[in-house]
């Protein structure tokens, strides 16, 4: 997200604008705190993780009247365009205020869990799956020498992009997501077939939204007789400094995002599309659903067998 308002603010200067940056997400928007952002003052933040605007979940930027007060602080600001950094839940609240106001909107994906429909990829994602990775390899030594079952979690409430990606890179045995019901026979089959072919150790790779990960442990030590430990990767993933591809991914829809202002495009969401910097509509993007491709499942089941 630094990266984003980093390269936000130095091309909407290079295009003789004037950037503020409003605090906390909506809650600053709706509190009318902002800060002058400058070509100097978002120097050395490109590295860092978190944003230097701090953000916010501000559940109440779903009420009317709330919305309505973040329009007036654009009026009242003379804002003439605003980017939206965040994920899914940023988008919705994004076109609830573009309802609202004149001021021209425009998305800039930015989400650990993938899920903005319209881009391949969100700022941040690629940061958060090698954090898990790096967890998840450390995790397979002590599996391999040990030789247990080890049911790492990580984030993804709703949506099983970041689990699939990290449980194919990490050569998961199993890897659960929130779009696939799964049924624990299926996973005590697989874990004792395992056994049966040679393996000692097993990685099931969960998303926080399947369930209860501490039961599932305890259900399969007492059907499998293996040892099974659980660790949860959190909120790691969230921090830290971001990969190379999310800062490239953040200065390219940054661009992409201050030249549909320009041209006075609004209610756009910026995206990466078959590797090309595109757009689509705001409110299309908040309407459709974007798919997880299950058949990387189906191929990680492959790999890993
Ligand atoms: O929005 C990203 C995310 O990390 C989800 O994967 C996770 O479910 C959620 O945030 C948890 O965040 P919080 O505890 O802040 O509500």
């Amino acid at each position: 997200m630094n990266a984003a308002i980093r390269a936000v603010t130095r091309i909407a200067e290079a295009r003789n604008l004037q950037v503020v940056g409003f605090e906390r997400g909506w809650e600053g928007l709706v509190t009318n705190e902002s800060r002058s952002l400058t070509r100097r003052s978002v120097g050395g933040i490109i590295q860092l993780g978190g944003t230097i605007l701090l953000t916010s979940r501000c559940p109440e930027f779903k009420r009317k009247e709330v919305v309505e007060r973040a329009a007036k602080t654009l009026a009242k600001n003379k804002i003439d365009g605003l980017i939206v950094i965040g994920g899914n839940g940023s988008m919705h609240g994004a076109l609830r205020l573009s309802r609202q106001t004149d001021t021209l909107i425009v998305g800039v994906p930015a989400s650990i869990d993938n899920d903005v429909y319209g881009t391949d990829e969100t700022i941040g994602f690629d940061t958060a799956v090698n954090t898990a990775v790096e967890e998840i390899d450390k995790i397979r030594d002590t599996a391999i020498s040990h030789e247990r079952i080890f049911i790492v979690e990580v984030m993804g409430r709703t949506r099983g992009f970041l689990a699939s990606t990290v449980g194919i890179t990490v050569g998961a045995e199993i890897i659960l997501v929130p779009e696939q019901i799964y049924e624990e026979k299926g996973i005590f089959r697989i874990l004792k077939q395992n056994t049966a072919k040679g393996k000692k150790s097993s990685i099931i790779v969960a998303a926080e939204g399947v369930g209860d990960t501490r039961k599932l442990a305890r259900s399969i030590e007492r059907n499998t007789g293996s040892e099974v430990r659980l660790s949860i990767v959190g909120y790691a993933q969230r921090g830290g400094s971001p990969t190379a591809r999310s800062r490239i991914l953040a200065s390219l829809f940054a661009e992409k995002a201050v030249e549909l202002l320009v041209d006075g495009q609004g209610s756009r969401v910026v995206g990466l599309q078959n590797g090309k910097i595109t757009s689509i509509d705001l409110k299309e993007s908040c309407e459709k659903e974007k798919p997880l491709d299950l058949s990387l499942l189906k191929l990680a089941k492959e790999l890993a067998t």
